[in-house]
């Protein structure tokens, strides 16, 4: 077990190395007038030339300094390694923010155990989020707590333990494709008068690190890949919060993160089979 923390803590340390390089990268190397290089599931759902990018210095810095493991990339990165370890990395969680410049969006990598052939059930065992712009970096390791740093400084972070629905600060999230949208506008309009209010921020990572900060209460998103909720999952564990991972179909899951009374209460409301 000692041996697994100390493991944890260097995948950490990696973890937090990249995604600064990266976030450093998305920013400084934003070319003016930067447009959509690529569409995927619909025409609102964009590629930018610096997700590429970002992408590539991820696996460049991944294969130089940890050549057996695995990656699985948001943009396409998918190699299985031989150590046990996969990471999994989203090179910019946030893209539609990155292109509007809003500035809620984030570089996310996370060290994952489990089989590589079933992505959607590896176990993150070390991560980290950062945000370029408003330089916090969100980090942790199985077993070593949930941490914000900013510059030098370092907090502890704690999840929200409220208990009481109508005081809950609600997050989530839409997917890219409009009858899904409705479907989760829908939901959303039916839960939004039993809560104090709600926020939708434009990155998954993000959500879950206001989970782990106890800037959101709560949180639900259908349809989220292992990409955008790798490392904030750990996150949300790791500072005293519950992640709930449920099936609706298959292939589509719906992540419930927060209080631990807050996630039994709302899972049954958000999940649809
Ligand atoms: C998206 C963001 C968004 C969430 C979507 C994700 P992307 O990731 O995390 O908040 O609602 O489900 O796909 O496309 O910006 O990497
Ligand atoms: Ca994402």
């Amino acid at each position: 077990m000692a041996d697994d923390l100390t493991d944890f803590a260097t995948l950490e340390t990696i973890a937090r190395d990249l995604a600064l390089a990266a976030g450093r990268l998305i920013v400084d190397e934003r070319p003016v007038g930067l447009g959509v290089a690529a569409t995927k599931s619909s025409a609102t759902d964009v590629v930018t030339e610096m997700d590429r990018r970002s992408e590539q210095l991820l696996q460049d810095e991944l294969t130089r300094r940890r050549p057996d493991d695995g990656l699985l990339g948001e943009e396409g990165a998918s190699t299985v390694g031989t150590s046990g370890i996969t990471w999994v990395v989203d090179p910019i969680d946030g893209t539609v923010n990155y292109l509007y410049q809003l500035p809620a969006y984030a570089v996310s990598v996370a060290a994952c155990t489990g089989d590589p052939s079933q992505p959607e059930l590896l176990e993150p065992v070390a991560g980290a989020v950062y945000n370029p712009i408003t330089g916090e970096l969100f980090h942790g390791h199985r077993g070593g707590g949930a941490h914000l740093s900013i510059r030098e400084v370092t907090q502890s972070l704690r999840a929200s333990q409220e208990g009481d629905l109508s005081l809950a600060l609600l997050g989530t999230g839409f997917g890219y494709e409009a009858q899904i949208r409705r479907r989760q506008g829908a939901l959303l309009a039916e839960l939004i008068g039993d809560v104090r209010d709600v926020r939708r921020g434009g990155s998954a990572a993000l959500d879950l690190c206001s989970v782990a900060a106890g800037r959101l209460d709560v949180y639900y998103e259908s349809g989220l890949n292992p990409w955008d909720r790798a490392a904030g999952q750990l996150l949300v564990q790791e500072a005293g919060g519950v992640v709930r991972i449920e099936d609706e179909q298959p292939g589509r899951l719906m992540v419930i993160a927060g209080s631990p009374a807050l996630v039994d209460e709302l899972a049954p409301r958000v999940t649809t089979r």
